[in-house]
């Protein structure tokens, strides 16, 4: 279904601004939770007539204060917009969800942003396709608070038409957003795979934390050295990138022979200093494996080889 293009706000000089040549198709928010709240509202204050449903009443109170239509049922809200995202706990209950819109989705477009697996997406795209519904299978890389900011990352995947026909309306959401293929499991994929950095690196500053606190130094103190050494790490992922992508772990800088010895200093150090080493005995039983299998003169890039080949299969 092609975009609609505001033509109401033009001024009486004849002139429009770049921003009344914006889609303001009309679009439904399925669940208002924290995040579908911040959804529903960014469509709102774009100037989308925009339609809300939630399982239990109330959450729509403040949306329909600020202009948005609450509706009562599932097969109400999808009836009401081209565009439907829908954004709740988890996928078992987008399909209860769906279940219960029935005939209202027939060449409808659901946008799926509700967190879930790659196999969860596929399965829901064939089920959507089997059901006549454009179907998009979208990630959010952000925290409510987030959803408008330019730098504002959503992944989408599956039925390209879906996007191509709602991209700029899907963008209000985040100046960030991405379409990366046919493929309806991507956009999941990509969300596990980003996350997955959030949490090591997350556990890795906190370990820093804890190290430091011991001796009484405050976060603060460690802030700005540990801030330097991210951005360290940051200006080092495409080299990684480029191991990773040519199998290639020649290494002129840094050895597993030499990071083994490392991480074992540092693991020893905090069981010393009464910490857990929690937080580095994945990476340290990694390091171990590949230079037990011989190749200690390889980079740390090196060690994807043993994340594809866990230990246990
Ligand atoms: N919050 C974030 O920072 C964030 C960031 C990225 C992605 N996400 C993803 O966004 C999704 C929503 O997160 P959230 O933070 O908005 O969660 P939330 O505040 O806990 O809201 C959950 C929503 O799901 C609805 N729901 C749960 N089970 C349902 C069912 N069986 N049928 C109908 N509706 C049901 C709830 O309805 P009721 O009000 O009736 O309980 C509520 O609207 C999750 O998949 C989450 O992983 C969230």
């Amino acid at each position: 279904m092609p975009e609609t293009v505001s033509t109401a706000a033009q001024h009486a000089n004849g002139h429009v601004s770049a921003m009344q040549h914006e889609s303001t198709t009309p679009v439904t928010i399925v669940g208002l939770g924290l995040m579908g709240q911040a959804l529903a509202e960014r469509f709102l204050h774009a100037g989308h007539p925009t339609t809300v449903w939630n399982r239990s009443p109330g959450k729509a109170d403040r949306l329909v204060e600020q202009g948005a239509t609450a509706v009562a049922t599932p097969a109400d809200a999808i009836a009401g917009s081209p565009l439907t995202v829908v954004c709740v706990l988890d996928y078992a209950a987008v399909r209860e969800i769906l279940d219960a819109a029935g005939d209202a989705l027939r060449g409808r477009v659901v946008v799926n942003l509700t967190s879930g697996t790659p196999e969860q997406a596929r399965e829901l795209a064939t089920w959507a396709a089997e059901h006549q519904i454009g179907y998009l299978d979208g990630a959010i890389m952000a925290i409510p608070t987030m959803i408008g900011e330019p730098d504002t990352i959503l992944l989408y995947s599956g039925d390209p038409a879906p996007f191509e026909a709602h991209q700029s309306t899907l963008t209000r959401l985040g100046g960030g957003t991405a379409y990366l293929g046919a493929d309806a499991g991507l956009a999941a994929l990509y969300d596990m795979a980003l996350l997955s950095m959030m949490y090591t690196l997350h556990g890795g500053f906190l370990h820093a934390l804890a190290l430091v606190g011991t001796a009484g130094v405050s976060g603060a103190a460690l802030l700005p050295y540990a801030a330097t050494m991210m951005k360290s790490l940051v200006d080092w992922l495409p080299d990684t990138a480029r191991e990773v992508d040519a199998g290639d772990y020649a290494t002129e800088i840094s050895t597993l022979d030499i990071n083994k010895a490392g991480i074992a200093l540092i693991v020893e150090t905090s069981l010393r200093l009464g910490i857990s080493a929690d937080v580095l005995r994945p990476m340290q039983a990694l390091i171990e494996r590949r230079v037990a299998e011989g190749h200690g003169k390889d980079s740390l890039a090196s060690l994807i080889e043993g994340i594809r080949r866990p230990a246990s299969a």
